[in-house]
């Protein structure tokens, strides 16, 4: 274990277990040049105890990643519970781990993640106030797929002004795969800036829900991919953009929600090869981090302010864009290199004491 954690340079590997709610839970600490470690609580049957480490310890990397990317003051983590959420879920296994989770101090700050629900979070947070996104009742942000959304529109706009010089959307053309949570959003967003938009989505019901306007048109699943528009944005699956699908693409700009959209890594040179400009997903999908920060703030959560950090993300791919051309490099590769240099910025900061 320390192999792996030397080879990352992670700074903590937490294991926390508790007989009667059966809890074995795993929290790993990447870096917190920036701030507190930012990461979801994941639940999950994995098979060994090695999966879950090591999926604890790849996922909190990637959460310091996209936290320095997206210009946000935190660092990366992220909790593994080892269990089927449908089966050994409980609120005292949820309460015991917010104990967990408070005795860190605030070096570890979640929310949801794929096996947990907002109300899952809201059980913890009665244990513990670093569980920053929890019900709009309890005064929290509520579900952040509003947020995500928002930042995924911002990021567009960066997009539009770096691709046409103007990041208005009227009489521009998005094609939006998935119209999910998050999809659904961005459709509502685009519509209001002015937008043409047109959806695909596998489900029948969420199409009728969200075309309801004039300016949203449907295609077939298979067809939205390769439309002639100006944004392509996947919000459904990840791994979309690969040597495959790359080669057929007929938009300006790719920018989504899903995770892991590129296939490979190289799939970036791909579309830069093609001309097209993308917006690297973990940048522009990362509201929900940023809402649930302000959490923190002085008076606990406000809309507006946390909206307002949201938006932000629009100069964040900005820096991205600007870096991949100075650097000459995919806008994936400056990502890293830009959250790299913020790290390093901060490490320069602390040495004045
Ligand atoms: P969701 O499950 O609510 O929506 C996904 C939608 O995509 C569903 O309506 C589904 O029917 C549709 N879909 C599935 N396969 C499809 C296909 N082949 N073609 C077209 N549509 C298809 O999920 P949600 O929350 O909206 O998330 C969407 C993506 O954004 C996921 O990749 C997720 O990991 C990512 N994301 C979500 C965040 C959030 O706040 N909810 C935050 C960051 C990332």
């Amino acid at each position: 274990i320390f192999q792996a954690m030397e080879q990352g340079d992670y700074e903590h590997l937490f294991f926390c277990q508790e007989q009667s709610t059966g809890l074995k839970a795993i929290i790993a600490i990447h870096d917190t040049t920036l701030g507190p470690a930012a990461g979801g609580i994941r639940m999950k049957p994995y098979a060994t105890e090695e999966e879950a480490i090591r999926d604890a310890l790849r996922l909190a990397q990637a959460m310091t990643y996209k936290c320095a990317a997206a210009g946000a003051n935190l660092g990366g983590g992220k909790c593994v519970v080892i269990g089927d959420p449908q089966r050994d879920k409980s609120e005292a296994l949820l309460r015991v781990l917010g104990r967990f989770i408070r005795r860190l101090n605030g070096l570890f700050i979640t929310g949801m993640d794929v096996g947990t629900t907002l109300e899952d979070m809201d059980i913890l947070r009665q244990e513990c106030p670093y569980v920053t996104i929890y019900s709009e009742a309890l005064g929290g942000p509520g579900d952040t797929a509003a947020a995500t959304a928002l930042g995924v529109v911002s990021g567009m706009r960066a997009c539009l002004k770096a691709v046409y010089g103007d990041e208005r959307f009227q009489g521009r053309h998005v094609a939006v795969q998935g119209v999910g949570a998050v999809g659904s959003h961005v459709v509502e967003l685009l519509v209001q800036a002015g937008a043409l938009v047109t959806i695909a989505d596998v489900d029948e019901e969420r199409v009728r829900s969200v075309a309801t306007h004039e300016q949203v048109t449907v295609v077939a699943p298979g067809e939205i991919a390769t439309l002639p528009v100006d944004i392509y944005s996947p919000c459904a699956l990840g791994g979309v953009l690969n040597q495959t699908s790359i080669p057929t693409l007929r938009c300006e700009i790719v920018c989504g929600s899903a995770n892991n959209q590129l296939q490979e890594e190289q799939d970036g040179e791909l579309l830069e090869q093609r001309g097209i400009l993308y917006a690297p997903d973990y940048i522009v999908n990362a509201g929900g981090v940023i809402v649930g920060a302000d959490s923190l703030l002085p008076g606990g959560y406000k809309q507006q302010r946390a909206e307002a950090a949201v938006r932000r993300l629009y100069q964040a791919v900005e820096q991205v864009i600007s870096l991949a051309k100075e650097q000459h490099v995919s806008t994936n590769r400056a990502a890293a290199l830009l959250a790299r240099k913020r790290i390093e910025m901060m490490k320069q900061v602390r040495s004045v004491a």
